[in-house]
């Protein structure tokens, strides 16, 4: 007689009856295959949403922090974001001064939507800017067209640092295309800068122009805590 292989309960025979014939079968007497067989399931499932995370490519330093062990003053907030996330819904603009967490907050809410099934771009401007810039003539301008849709197609962006990339009229001219893709496809994003990056920019008339629609789709958080750096 066979016998489960995980806890060696032996099978029982037990007769069954298909169509009017008669037969029996060895039949297990405990749930062991099965259990097995439901923790592989989870298990797989497991490895695909830790592979969905992965794929965001965040630098190892932002690796450690999730929802439940980050010190910040947005973290009921950032929680309810992420278990309340719907595409299309307002996205967020962590702003304050450096080294108080903003790049590690929008990394966390990355990953915990990474994890459930969202598709997530952790990006930031000049990254975006300078691929737009790949290609020459016809062939750069079907590559922005391609990045432009790509761009759609994302639950969650976030841009971190905005500001600090360096400005020529088309890279003005791109950021535009950018914020003005995703503000007519409602893509949630996320942007987070420093009063330095917000000032830097004030000034150029082609950015003062999507302030309006930033503030329209994006809600503030101030990040007004010290330093962790200079903690450190
Ligand atoms: N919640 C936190 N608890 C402890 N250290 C943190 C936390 N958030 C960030 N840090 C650390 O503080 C430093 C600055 O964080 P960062 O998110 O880069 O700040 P910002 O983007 O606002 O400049 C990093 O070294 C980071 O590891
Ligand atoms: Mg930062
Ligand atoms: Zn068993």
């Amino acid at each position: 007689m066979q016998e489960c292989m995980f806890c060696h309960k032996p099978y029982k025979e037990e007769p069954y009856e298909i169509c009017g014939r008669k037969g029996s079968w060895e039949a297990p007497q405990c749930d062991c295959e099965e259990k097995e067989l439901k923790r592989q399931e989870e298990a797989e499932k497991e490895r695909v949403r830790q592979s969905r995370v992965n794929a965001l490519g965040l630098p190892p330093k932002l690796k450690p922090y999730n929802l439940d062990n980050i010190e910040c003053e947005h973290r009921a907030e950032a929680r309810l974001f992420v278990e309340g996330f719907k595409p299309h819904r307002k996205g967020l603009f962590l702003w304050g001064s450096n080294g108080n967490g903003k790049t590690t907050l929008a990394a966390v809410i990355s990953k915990e939507l990474a994890y459930r099934g969202r598709r997530v771009l952790f990006t930031t401007m000049t990254e975006m800017l300078n691929k737009m810039e790949e290609g020459v003539g016809a062939g750069r301008a079907a590559n922005i067209k391609r990045l432009l849709r790509e761009l759609r197609t994302y639950d969650f962006v976030v841009f971190d640092d905005y500001g600090r990339e360096d400005y020529t009229p088309s890279r003005l001219q791109n950021v535009f295309l950018i914020l003005n893709t995703l503000y007519e496809w409602q893509v949630t994003f996320c942007m987070t800068a420093n009063p330095e990056c917000i000032n830097r920019i004030a000034n150029i008339p082609e950015l003062a122009a999507i302030k309006d629609r930033l503030s329209e789709v994006l809600i503030n958080w101030k990040f007004s805590n010290p330093s962790f750096r200079r903690a450190k």
